[in-house]
């Protein structure tokens, strides 16, 4: 069944967090996993709208850049795109920033793309709509989505062969 083109626009989504005492590490800034978190969720958001599926699952997160540390209080935005859909997965872009409730200026803290893969209700890949790109950078996200993708494959393939050449164990 060939699936209906839909715009970047349609499925974007946006996430606000204050950063409380409780978030923090040892030196009273935003802990990385928790921001890995916020993350992860605000992506999961743009890639449920996009797919229209049952659900969707977390393959990768193959890059994640914390720019600069987010402290207690801050206000922390998070917004997520999806850069390309393919067959049954989507890369989604997402890029955290901090605003300043004064000037209402923002700072970039960290950036990530992270695959989706829409399932249906036994875990099994279903395909998803591709993505019609329409501003300049959602073209440029859209191109090098492509040029991600196909260093994520290799890779995938070279970890699939060796895990079928290993034991189960810690290897350590
Ligand atoms: C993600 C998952 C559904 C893929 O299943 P699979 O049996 O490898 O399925 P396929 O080989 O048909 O691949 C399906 C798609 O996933 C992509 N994919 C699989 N592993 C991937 C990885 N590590 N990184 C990026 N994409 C991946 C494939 O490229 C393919 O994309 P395409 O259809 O757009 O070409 C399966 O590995 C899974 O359920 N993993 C656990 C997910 C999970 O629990 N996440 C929460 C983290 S705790």
């Amino acid at each position: 069944m060939t699936e209906t083109a839909r715009t970047v626009r349609e499925s974007q989504a946006e996430r606000s967090e204050i950063i409380f005492p409780g978030d923090s590490n040892a030196l009273g800034n935003l802990f990385g996993g928790r921001l890995m978190q916020f993350i992860d969720l605000v992506g999961a958001v743009a890639a449920y709208r996009h797919a229209h599926a049952t659900t969707v699952v977390t393959a990768s997160m193959d890059h994640l850049d914390f720019v600069a540390p987010v402290h207690i209080g801050d206000l922390l935005i998070l917004k997520a795109s999806v850069n390309r859909a393919f067959r049954t997965s989507m890369e989604v872009g997402v890029k955290a920033m901090v605003e300043d409730p004064k000037s209402r200026t923002l700072r970039h803290v960290s950036t990530a793309y992270i695959t989706y893969v829409a399932v249906d209700q036994n875990g099994t890949p279903v395909p998803v709509s591709p993505i019609v790109p329409e501003t300049e950078h959602e073209r440029r996200r859209y191109d090098d989505a492509e040029r991600r993708r196909q260093m994520r494959s290799s890779e995938v393939t070279r970890k699939r062969e060796m895990r079928s050449t290993l034991t189960i164990g810690w290897h350590v």
